[in-house]
């Protein structure tokens, strides 16, 4: 019997039929996965320089109430009288809180795109698991992370989770009042430990997502990955730990 052959082949891909909308450059980068994986690594790295220097702050607990609320007031001077008082603080707070929404689109975003380019698994189990490991465990340390910030701040900023302790401009009550609950140091602690682990995969891999990855670099891309995520997470746990071991005392 004859064979017939389909001479007429459609397009290679449904993207090939679709007229692609005119739009401004950035959003048209934005929507394409190389775009998603810049801003992740931008804000990533605001995250980043954020938290380092929020534990580095946090240090000032060890000087003693005066030092530290002393520091948490000249947070709310900030470019005094340039601006009225908490005007700079504010905008921070707006630029770290656009940094996260703009995180969490582009890590949800890329997924779905990635689960459309990919719908058929990998063939290979070993190839499976190890990319599964790294992305599905950013998942999920990122979920931790960002159920544990809402949470922080109900505790140190409203005050509404602070066990009934909370004063309002007196920042070393507030943590020392918090972090000596045990269940609620255990949650720092837990909740560290995840940043850490979602930290040295995102420093990682942010250089990937920047383009700036080469083998003779890669020791020092983990080097590097692996001692901030250490200096940061170490950092924090010593104050759940110290406030509990009485180091840091509540009613100094
Ligand atoms: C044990 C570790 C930590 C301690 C002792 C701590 C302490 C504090 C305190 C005392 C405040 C309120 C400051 C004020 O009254 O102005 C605060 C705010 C905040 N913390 Fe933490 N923090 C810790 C870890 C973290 C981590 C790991 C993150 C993020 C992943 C984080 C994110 C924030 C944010 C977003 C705010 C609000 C900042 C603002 O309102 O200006 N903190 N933290």
């Amino acid at each position: 019997m004859a064979q017939v052959i389909n001479r007429q082949r459609g397009p290679v891909s449904g993207t090939a039929t679709r007229a692609r909308k005119k739009q401004p450059f950035l959003l048209d980068l934005y929507s394409t996965s190389v775009g998603k994986k810049y801003v992740m690594a931008l804000t990533g790295l605001m995250g980043v320089g954020f938290v380092l220097v929020h534990m580095v702050g946090n240090l000032k607990m060890y000087l003693g109430r005066e030092d530290y609320n002393h520091y948490a007031e000249f947070l709310r001077e900030l470019l005094v009288p340039i601006f009225p008082r908490t005007v700079l603080l504010w905008i921070l707070r707006g630029g770290l809180i656009a940094a996260v929404l703009g995180h969490l689109h582009a890590a949800v975003t890329l997924t779905r795109m990635n689960r459309q380019a990919r719908p058929v698994k990998y063939q290979s189990a070993r190839d499976y698991q190890v990319a599964s490991f790294a992305s599905r465990s950013m998942r999920w340390t990122g979920t931790i992370v960002l159920l544990f910030i809402v949470w922080h701040l109900l505790d140190l900023t409203a005050g509404t989770a602070n066990g009934g302790n909370f004063v309002r401009g007196d920042a070393y009550n507030n943590v020392a009042h918090s972090l000596n609950r045990p269940v609620v140091a255990a949650a720092y602690i837990l909740a560290n430990l995840a940043l850490g682990v979602h930290l040295f995969h995102g420093v990682w891999s942010l250089f990937q997502s920047l383009g700036w990855s080469h083998p003779r670099f890669n020791k020092w891309r983990r080097h590097l990955a692996g001692g901030l995520a250490s200096v940061i997470v170490l950092g924090n746990i010593s104050f759940p730990v110290l406030v509990l071991c009485k180091v840091v005392e509540v009613h100094s």
